[in-house]
């Protein structure tokens, strides 16, 4: 049996990782096998409209939002229904994880209603090798006004820009998962399924490393900063007593003598 697509994989594991500090809250939209790595790390409300999976994970918060008809229309976009997610979100959380409905009922129903939504967070959208995922983080990226960060198989849209580090560390895991893909897979995404750069990890571990080093480069000029500014302040202080010191003398001694 192939490899199961339903759960988050490393990549989008350590998007998620990158972009929420531990213990932090997540909202995600689509729950499965992937929420209980997520429980481990974090506070979890997982939007569920299907029963059979509401509550499958112990230690999330299930927000069950059955699919409505967000329109009149023959076909009609469906979508989790707005009036529950409005009721039951949690109040504030630090990042939020698309990845439901599932791939066949459509995800275009969060366009109309990413409002519902903190807008001040990061958004991890799974599955964006998909043309109907994709389309979705391109327009969610306009209506923010916000690049779209795109891996592989999965994008990021962020309030602030990441890192070199942030990408390097996001991309050497997802493509440790591209290379784990069976050929049918990629084939059936892909129309050209062998990338011409040859898969390379360490290319980006070297890009971390680097970054690491130039963090502690600056980390060590900045300690160096601070000593000399306080020596040079201590040195200021020292020739202002020595300067001032006649002055302080005399005048301890018309003090002196109104005393007397
Ligand atoms: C892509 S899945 C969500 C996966 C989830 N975020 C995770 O990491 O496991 C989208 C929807 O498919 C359903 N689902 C979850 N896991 C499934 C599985 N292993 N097989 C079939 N359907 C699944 C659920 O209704 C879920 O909302």
């Amino acid at each position: 049996m192939g490899k199961s697509h339903f759960p988050i994989d490393l990549g989008v594991l350590t998007a998620i990782r990158q972009l929420a500090a531990p213990d932090s809250t997540i909202v995600e939209l689509g729950s499965g096998n992937g929420t209980n790595r997520l429980v481990s790390e974090y506070t979890v409300y997982s939007i569920e409209d299907d029963e059979k999976w509401v509550g499958y994970c112990e230690g999330s918060n299930y927000i069950h939002a059955p699919l409505i008809n967000l329109d009149e229309s023959e076909e009609p976009i469906r979508w989790y229904d707005p009036a529950i997610l409005k009721n039951s979100l949690p109040e504030s959380y630090d990042l939020v994880l698309i990845d439901g409905p599932a791939g066949k009922k459509g995800r275009a129903g969060l366009l109309s209603n990413l409002d519902l939504f903190q807008t001040d967070v990061p958004f991890v959208i799974d599955d964006t090798l998909r043309d109907h995922e994709c389309q979705v983080a391109r327009e969610m990226a306009y209506l923010l006004n916000r690049p779209l960060y795109m891996f592989w198989n999965f994008s990021v849209i962020t309030p602030n820009p990441l890192t070199v580090e942030q990408i390097s560390r996001i991309q050497r895991a997802a493509l440790q998962v591209l290379d784990s893909e069976e050929l049918p897979y990629l084939e059936s995404y892909f129309t050209e399924p062998t990338p011409i750069v040859e898969i390379s990890m360490g290319e980006w571990s070297d890009k971390i490393a680097e970054q690491n080093q130039h963090r502690l480069h600056v980390a060590s000029l900045e300690a160096k900063n601070r000593k000399l500014q306080s020596l040079e302040s201590s040195i200021s202080l020292r020739i202002g007593l020595l300067l001032t010191s006649p002055l302080r003398f005399v005048s301890s001694l018309v003090n002196r003598k109104k005393l007397e």
